[in-house]
């Protein structure tokens, strides 16, 4: 079976996971795989890009997630930006649904229509008119892979009288609806279309790989590295009693993927969230300098410089 087969069988039994379950706060948190998304970020994006001078910088290596951190560093000017993510759903949601959205929508129609996805009550109907008529703005893997959802979401109406909103249930943080300030792209009318023209002219690949293993998959050197809040699930790779010294040594090996004044994004922190689980962690023994920048809602974001 070649890779979109894949995808596209693993994402139907997502689905009819999401179907039975009671209640989506049953859902775990693992991300391998093909798994949930984010159909946003929740990060406040707009705020920690602009506590640095982009102007000057050309390319990025930036997790997946729901896009949103790429579509913002393509807005800002960014030309060439790898992904990378554990979750393999990502590339066919960024690559496919979301790209063509800004192709085709409006700023108004694509917050509307994001919202139309989230929201539970949505009629199934509505959602396979909305993802019908985005598929001529798809690249043809993510054409055929939303072609098969389409056909099987039409599939559980017809055949099996189930009448629910699929996507819905694909959505890691399902019901909350657009949060425009957190993207700068989303800003204005003005800023959503200066990112759609940009979009067809830029360079973007993903591949899958976990950030622990970043310098052994991607080898070139970047700008700008940005990692989200992974490190909050570092336990997972490094046992819950990890030391600092896995982090400085992390850290040492992302530092030799950056271009000279590039900067890495290294942890976002929410306000409610232990930083970094269970760790040892606590910033002042990093071996590196590194700058604690306070955003919004009692958020903050460890950058570090090269
Ligand atoms: C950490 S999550 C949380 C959402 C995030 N705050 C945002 O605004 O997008 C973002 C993405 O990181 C991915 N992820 C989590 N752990 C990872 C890891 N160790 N390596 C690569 N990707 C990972 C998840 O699959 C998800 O798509």
């Amino acid at each position: 079976m070649g890779e979109v087969d894949i995808a596209i069988e693993e994402v139907k039994k997502l689905i009819s996971q999401n179907i039975i379950r009671d209640s989506i706060l049953e859902k775990s948190t693992n991300f391998e795989g093909y798994q949930d998304i984010y159909y946003q970020t929740n990060e406040n994006i707009t705020d920690y890009l602009s506590l640095i001078d982009i102007a000057n910088k050309e390319n990025a290596l930036c997790v997946a997630g729901s896009g949103d951190q790429a579509f913002s560093l393509i807005y800002k000017g960014i030309n060439e930006i790898d992904l990378f993510d554990v979750n393999k759903f990502t590339e066919y949601f960024i690559f496919g649904l979301k790209k063509a959205m800004i192709l085709k929508y409006s700023y108004d129609e694509y917050i509307n229509t994001l919202n139309k996805l989230i929201i539970q009550m949505t009629n199934p109907s509505e959602i396979n008119e909305i993802i019908f008529d985005l598929l001529s703005y798809m690249d043809e893997p993510y054409k055929i892979f939303w072609q098969a959802i389409l056909e099987y979401n039409w599939k559980l109406q017809k055949e099996l009288n189930i009448y629910t909103n699929f996507m819905y249930g694909l959505n890691v943080n399902a019901g909350l609806k657009i949060i425009s300030n957190f993207c700068p792209f989303l800003t204005s009318e003005v800023d959503y279309n200066s990112l759609k023209n940009k979009l067809s002219t830029v360079n973007m690949q993903f591949k899958y790989c976990n950030a622990i293993n970043l310098p052994d998959v991607f080898n070139k050197n970047y700008d700008l590295i940005l990692l989200s809040n992974i490190l909050d699930y570092a336990y997972i790779y490094w046992g819950y009693n990890w030391k600092i010294q896995n982090l400085n040594n992390y850290i040492a090996n992302l530092l030799k993927m950056l271009n000279n004044n590039g900067i890495i994004f290294l942890h976002y922190i929410f306000y409610a969230s232990k930083p970094f689980h269970q760790s040892d962690f606590f910033t002042p023994y990093l071996d590196y300098n590194y700058e604690l920048a306070n955003l919004k809602n009692k958020h903050q974001i460890i950058l570090i410089r090269k």
